[in-house]
């Protein structure tokens, strides 16, 4: 084994477009932030990194959604996924961004050296266009049926139903889902990454140097290796995301999984200038966690441009984990199937380790695993009520009873006491153990057999129905039992912070490490500990009922969004509706308003007259296509200001649940000026 002096520790960056969730904890951060912690207690040099991945289509198609900038969308889910890692004792080093300057030049940077140093082929392609929004499509901006399973929803890039990654040409029936309407071909030019190049190093690498890697993350590679690797283009036609830093390359940027794993070289830039320390130092250990969709990126994509780059480390592990579903469902954000941090904390103010704990126990590590409510409702009142909280209290408790508080001596311990002593180690070292190898449910399980042997011990031992006749017994078993504590307020660190911050408290001592957690005495007779507080408490029926019908409702709420249809208003009268004065009409002329993004000015023949109307269509048309439409319009609408123009009416339009928006047009050969009614 490698002698590795320092580690660098990556989380794999969330997308700024939604809140976390429960899947991306057990998937990710539990296991690295279990991981660092373990690290830091055992006094490794160690840093961690994170951050917000802030670019691709999506986050731009969830802005265009919600009438905001990209910009605005990531400021809003930065802060709020920053604060809710807080919340759940995620210790990053640094929390940065990929909008940030530092980021933005140091990608560029990185994308200009593989460029100088000819690690690029240029290359010529058609790619689908849309003419109504004059923008190429690449990604999720273009949708249709998936040629393997059928998915009408299929993205551009991925199919989401069965899995598979996808061509955009591989579509059928390609649509924009900018403007639902059909793409057209149109040439372009961009910049490949030739991962054939690089195969057999990769082959080497992976499959003969790294035998050790997870069975989950080797499999993955090893199909894909098998299948035989193609340049893959690492430049987008959009306008959000890291220019391309070359001349003839205006108006694109570089594609969202190119920069977003160089977020981790300019986070770690931002957090110390001695960054190429970790780096670029052969005895630096890198390690990446991610979730199972992000293996070939990390596995292979990365490690490909480092070589390309060809002065940075490359990674010893990506212990990457499958999914986690909830209730026997794929976790979906778009169907709102999955459990929020945010929300999370709302509904169980404190319990961050209650879910920690469960999610750790069911963490996803070779498999695909289930979150059910039942499960964390028993795992609470079962496990960490039941085990470990009452052995703690009691020993604590006793100790207050018998002992003013104060540890007693560990006075002529039998045989059965001197085995539970000698198992404090051994179970401190089978969790370590288990760590190193990213096996962090046997770990968990490790550490909390420390609690049940404790559990056990007072339970066989029965202190309490033998102080009278034989204190200097009950001396031994306190001392024990406090020494057990001492040890699990160590061991249960890295899975349980904040109990093991608790239990500290209890005893009255500062950090202790994972060194002096298996020593003989750790708490010195006569230390003193403090009153215990109750450390968890029981999770009843119908906080579980609670959260299984918020689920419910979630789905059902989302059903109807999915099927475009929103609950019906409230009833009006008839009176009410004849009021309504809908006419057909033409537009004649259309302009955008200067400095609005939404609006357009239309000059409109109603029959009864041409009037000016303002509406608010200038995001999902351009004035061209909407002049000679036919339309229906509300001609007896109270006159408005809007911007400075009188608008008279309004144009009635239909916006389906994603936000497209289409005219509601009449034949065209009705007259103009005929009663809608
Ligand atoms: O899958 C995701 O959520 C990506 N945003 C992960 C990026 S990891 C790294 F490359 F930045
Ligand atoms: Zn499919």
């Amino acid at each position: 084994m490698k002698h590795f002096k320092r580690h660098l520790i990556t989380s794999a960056l969330p997308y700024a477009n939604g809140p976390i969730h429960i899947g991306h904890l057990a998937g990710v951060y539990i296991p690295s932030d279990i991981y660092t912690r373990y690290l830091r207690l055992r006094n490794k040099e160690v840093i961690h990194i994170c951050g917000s991945d802030e670019h691709g289509v999506p986050i731009t198609i969830k802005a265009r959604q919600e009438g905001l900038t990209p910009q605005e969308i990531v400021d809003r889910y930065h802060a709020m996924n920053k604060e809710s890692f807080e919340k759940f004792g995620i210790t990053f080093d640094i929390y940065s961004r990929t909008s940030a300057k530092i980021h933005h030049e140091t990608s560029t940077e990185f994308f200009r050296k593989l460029h100088d140093k000819g690690e690029f082929i240029e290359k010529n392609i058609e790619q689908y266009y849309d003419e109504e929004a004059q923008q190429f499509l690449s990604d999720r901006y273009i949708t249709g049926t998936c040629p393997h399973c059928n998915s009408e929803s299929a993205y551009g890039d991925q199919c989401e139903s069965c899995g598979t990654s996808l061509n955009q040409t591989d579509l059928v029936n390609p649509r924009s889902s900018i403007t639902g309407s059909k793409p057209v071909m149109k040439k372009t030019k961009h910049w490949f990454l030739p991962l054939d190049k690089h195969e057999s190093f990769l082959k080497k690498w992976i499959l003969e140097e790294n035998k050790h890697w997870k069975g989950n993350v080797y499999g993955q590679c090893k199909s894909w290796l098998d299948l035989g690797l193609q340049p893959r283009a690492v430049s987008r036609d959009l306008s959000w995301g890291v220019p391309i830093p070359l001349d003839n390359a205006k108006g694109k940027v570089m594609y969202v999984w190119f920069d977003a794993p160089i977020g981790y070289i300019s986070a770690t830039k931002e957090l110390t200038p001695d960054w190429e320390k970790y780096w670029k130092s052969g005895d630096t250990r890198l390690i990446h966690f991610i979730g199972k969709d992000n293996i070939v990126f990390h596995c292979i994509i990365f490690p490909a441009m480092l070589k390309s780059e060809g002065t940075f480390i490359l990674p010893d592990n990506v212990p990457a984990n499958e999914f986690l579903n909830l209730e026997g469902n794929k976790i979906s954000t778009s169907r709102n199937w999955a459990v929020w941090l945010h929300e999370f904390l709302e509904d169980f103010p404190g319990k961050q380790d209650v879910l920690r704990y469960v999610l750790c126990a069911n963490m996803p590590e070779t498999k695909d695993n289930d979150f059910t409510w039942k499960d964390f409702q028993s795992r609470n009142n079962n496990e960490l009520v039941a085990i470990l909280g009452n052995f703690v209290n009691r020993t604590i408790v006793l100790t207050h009873k018998y002992f003013e508080g104060k540890v007693p001596a560990l006075e002529k311990p039998g045989e059965t006491d001197l085995e539970i002593i000698e198992q404090i180690p051994l179970i401190r070292n089978r969790t370590g153990e288990n760590l190193e190898q990213f096996r962090f449910r046997d770990a968990l399980r490790e550490a909390m057999s420390l609690a049940r042997l404790g559990n056990k011990y007072l339970a066989d031992t029965e202190p309490w129905k033998i102080f009278k006749s034989d204190p200097g017994r009950v001396k031994t078993i306190l001392n024990i039992s406090l020494q057990i504590t001492a040890a699990l307020s160590v061991i249960t660190d890295p899975f349980l912070p904040f109990t093991a911050s608790r239990l500290r408290k209890f005893l009255n001592t500062g950090e202790i490490g994972w060194e002096q957690a298996g020593e003989k005495e750790i708490l010195k007779p006569g230390h003193k500990v403090n009153p215990p507080e109750l450390l968890f408490e029981k999770i009843e029926d119908d906080q579980i009922a609670e959260q299984f019908s918020k689920l419910m409702k979630n789905k059902e709420s989302s059903e109807q969004k999915e099927s475009g249809a929103q609950p019906p208003k409230e009833n009006i009268n008839y009176e009410e509706f004849a009021k309504l004065d809908i006419r057909t009409a033409t537009v004649l002329k259309a302009e955008r308003i200067a400095k609005t993004k939404k609006l357009m000015k239309l000059s409109v023949t109603t029959g009864v007259d041409t009037r000016t109307v303002v509406a608010g269509i200038a995001e999902h048309f351009n004035p061209e296509n909407v002049e000679g439409k036919k339309v229906a319009i509300l001609i007896n609408l109270e006159p408005r200001k809007i911007r400075g123009v009188e608008s008279q009416g309004m144009i009635l339009m239909a916006e389906d649940s994603a936000g497209k928006l289409v005219f509601v047009s009449p034949v065209e050969t009705i007259s103009d000026g005929s009663v809608i009614k």
